[in-house]
């Protein structure tokens, strides 16, 4: 049941009664065989036993965030660090079929930690052409006092074929206060005034330090214990993928993959071992019918960190205060039953 949770905290839940519906909208192995049409699907399975089911060449993108090399806990399933080689041996088991998935003009986010991205980066190479790395800087990290802590994340991004990729990275600008206001003649160099602040439009470089991991006041926060951001993940979407594209996630955790796909008009195929987390993910599609924004993207650019009140002041519409969350919620309760009345036409 889920616990009690004060009225500002937005975390996302799932009722058993909920639940009992919800089930309805994932593939389990028992069903995968009769699927036949690999688009939005929600897989509740081990990745092992399921890969060998998904067509082949099927995703323009392929966003990758396994467990770390980390011992964690995800629900009772326990991932436990091990020695670099054996870590490196585990990402094996999996990267190579999981790029099978890749279309020949596709590209793969793989993203880790300081500790196994030497790992991945190893593995990626094995496989795909690496063209950058990028740096989250995502701020929020657990302190040490004999080590620095540890606030970044590395993504490694890489192409099947080097000459033959898609790539826009207009759809990635972002929006940035001017620290030095620049004039000439009078007049704003490569900036615009605006009553809310002076602001630049500005291409993004592989050093990303305008993204907060999802936090309780989030619509999208839920209880997974590694969820990644919508607005990370859009980058990816964005930058590699066009509407109506595929995106698959092999970890798919609390369904941000999917959810940031669905949002921006691609279509999905998430995978997830934990039942539990495959329902948040079920939902968090389900709220996304009523609510398609992607909180710091607005606009078709990306803005800051803590920009919401500029936004907001420029026309923002995103369901982010506490009722609107509330109200998304109830919507999504009430579209539960609704919606898994369609699960039959996934299936032949
Ligand atoms: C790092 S988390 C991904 C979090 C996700 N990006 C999100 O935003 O919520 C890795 C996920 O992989 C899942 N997982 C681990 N082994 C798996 C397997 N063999 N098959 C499917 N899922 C697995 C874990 O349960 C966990 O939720």
């Amino acid at each position: 049941m889920p616990k009690e949770k004060a009225a500002n905290n937005r975390t996302l839940t799932v009722s058993e009664e909920e639940a009992l519906q919800l089930r309805k909208n994932l593939v389990t192995l028992d069903d995968i065989q009769s699927v036949y049409s690999f688009k939005d699907l929600l897989i509740n399975a081990d990745l092992f036993t399921v890969l060998d089911h998904i067509p082949n060449e099927i995703a323009d993108v392929i966003i990758i965030d396994p467990p770390y090399n980390l011992t964690k806990d995800f629900n009772g399933i326990t991932f436990s660090a091990r020695s670099e080689r054996d870590y490196e041996a585990y990402l094996r088991t999996w990267f190579h079929k999981v790029c099978m998935k890749l279309k020949p003009t596709g590209s793969v986010y793989l993203c880790g930690d300081w500790k196994c991205t030497s790992a991945l980066q190893r593995v990626m190479e094995e496989e795909l052409t690496i063209l950058n790395r990028i740096t989250w800087q995502r701020e929020k990290g657990r302190g040490a006092k004999s080590n620095w802590k540890n606030a970044m994340e590395d993504v490694w991004f890489g192409v099947k074929d080097k000459n033959n990729y898609y790539f826009n990275v207009d759809a990635v600008k972002m929006k940035r206060k001017v620290i030095a206001p620049y004039k000439v003649d009078g007049k704003p160099k490569d900036w615009e005034e605006t009553t809310e602040g002076n602001f630049r439009i500005t291409y993004p470089s592989n050093f990303w330090d305008d993204i907060s991991i999802p936090f309780w006041s989030m619509p999208e926060n839920t209880d997974h214990p590694t969820q990644k951001p919508e607005k990370l993940y859009a980058k990816f979407v964005l930058a590699s993928s066009k509407e109506g594209d595929v995106v698959f996630d092999p970890f798919m955790g609390s369904g941000t993959a999917p959810v940031v796909a669905k949002k921006l008009g691609r279509h999905y195929i998430g995978v997830e071992i934990n039942e539990e987390y495959s329902l948040w993910a079920a939902k968090r599609i389900l709220m996304a019918d009523g609510d398609s924004s992607i909180q710091g993207y607005f606009d078709g650019v990306f803005w800051e960190r803590n920009s919401l009140a500029v936004q907001k002041k420029e026309g923002h519409t995103q369901n982010t205060s506490p009722s609107g969350a509330v109200n998304l919620r109830k919507r999504a309760a009430q579209r539960i039953s609704a919606f898994t009345d369609n699960v039959p036409s996934l299936f032949s």
